[in-house]
């Protein structure tokens, strides 16, 4: 544990917990805040029984996408918990009903991963619809012997559909990409949004016309419920032999074995996946698949986005431990009209 207290007379007595090695940003802004702080040292997720042991009696957290905060943690941090800063714009690591419930805030990181989250949806689209797995695995392997009028054909993206399920931040950035190929765009979204409409000129449809009538289909929902398992055998059914399918949300949201099914089968093109159902495994038969482009879920991995995210997780954890409200506050209930 790499230890940080900057130890003044009002410190809470157990520092706060920062669960795996953040961008030296966030811990810089720790240390200035004057909150008393440790570190798990190694870079990678503590196990199960490490993070048990290590958040008891803890005031705050600040914790990874790969951290289950539920039930079990949070009796084992004890009732001092205050805050859980998640390192994420997703939460659903974490079991907010139950937190609120004991009074415990849950922040995010929202807005600051967009752009970057965007670009990688946007490489995907295009390796997957230009086959530039197969092209890199066939350069490197030796399999290169000259120029073919019919290797590797693709599919063209210029005034195709765009369709995009969830029209929220991340869903309107790679919408406003797509007028660089004058595509049409339509989206699925509980919710209409007149602006994302009125920008891009958006058809708001459902799931199923999504599907069968997009030539890309591109997923930006949070996992919840209602998403967990939206894109399975069915779905995949419903999709044009010519589409591709991408998904930089969550990989719950798609069933990797039917989307494996649906690839071998020609219903879809090809697919490209920045996340998957357990991570970090991968379904091993889209591993031996030729169409599909694979990412170890890096949409928000740039330097500058991480930089930013690790501050806005630092600032949330420092706000909630001295009692302020922090400015990406998930459960609103827990600071009642702040
Ligand atoms: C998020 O923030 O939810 C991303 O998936 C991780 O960068």
């Amino acid at each position: 544990m790499d230890s940080r207290i900057n130890g003044s007379a009002n410190q809470p007595i157990t520092p706060a917990l920062v669960t795996r090695r953040i961008p030296e940003a966030g811990l810089r802004r720790l240390e200035e805040s004057g909150v008393a702080f440790e570190v798990c040292c190694e870079d990678r997720p503590p196990t199960r029984e490490e993070l048990l042991a290590a958040v008891k009696g803890r005031v705050g957290l600040l914790t990874t996408l790969a951290d289950r905060v539920d039930e079990e943690l949070l009796d084992s941090a004890g009732t001092q918990l205050k805050v859980v800063a998640n390192f994420a714009v997703g939460f659903n690591n974490v079991d907010v009903a139950e937190a609120t419930r004991r009074g415990v805030a849950i922040t995010n990181t929202p807005g600051v991963l967009t752009e970057a989250t965007a670009d990688i949806a946007w490489l995907l689209i295009m390796m997957a619809a230009r086959r530039a797995t197969e092209g890199h695995r066939m350069v490197v392997s030796g399999g290169f012997h000259g120029w073919g009028p019919k290797m590797l054909l693709g599919q063209d993206l210029v005034g195709k559909t765009l369709g995009i399920v969830g029209a929220g931040r991340i869903g309107s950035a790679v919408a406003r990409r797509s007028r660089g190929w004058s595509m049409k765009v339509t989206y699925a979204d509980p919710e209409p949004n007149a602006q994302f409409e009125r920008e891009f000129g958006a058809r708001r449809v459902d799931l199923e016309t999504l599907c069968r009538e997009s030539d890309i289909i591109t997923v930006h929902v949070p996992l919840t419920p209602e998403t967990r398992g939206m894109f399975g055998v069915a779905q995949f059914a419903l999709m044009k032999p010519t589409a591709v399918f991408v998904n930089t949300a969550r990989g719950e949201v798609h069933d990797e074995a039917a989307l494996a099914a649906a690839l071998r089968d020609g219903c879809v093109f090809g697919a490209g996946l920045d996340v998957y159902e357990n991570e970090p495994q991968v379904n091993t038969d889209l591993m031996n698949l030729d169409r599909v482009a694979l990412l170890p879920h890096i949409g928000s991995g740039t330097i500058q986005t991480r930089d930013q995210m690790a501050i806005m997780a630092a600032d949330n954890l420092v706000a909630a431990l001295r009692g302020e409200r922090p400015p990406n506050l998930v459960n609103r209930e827990v600071f009642p009209g702040a």
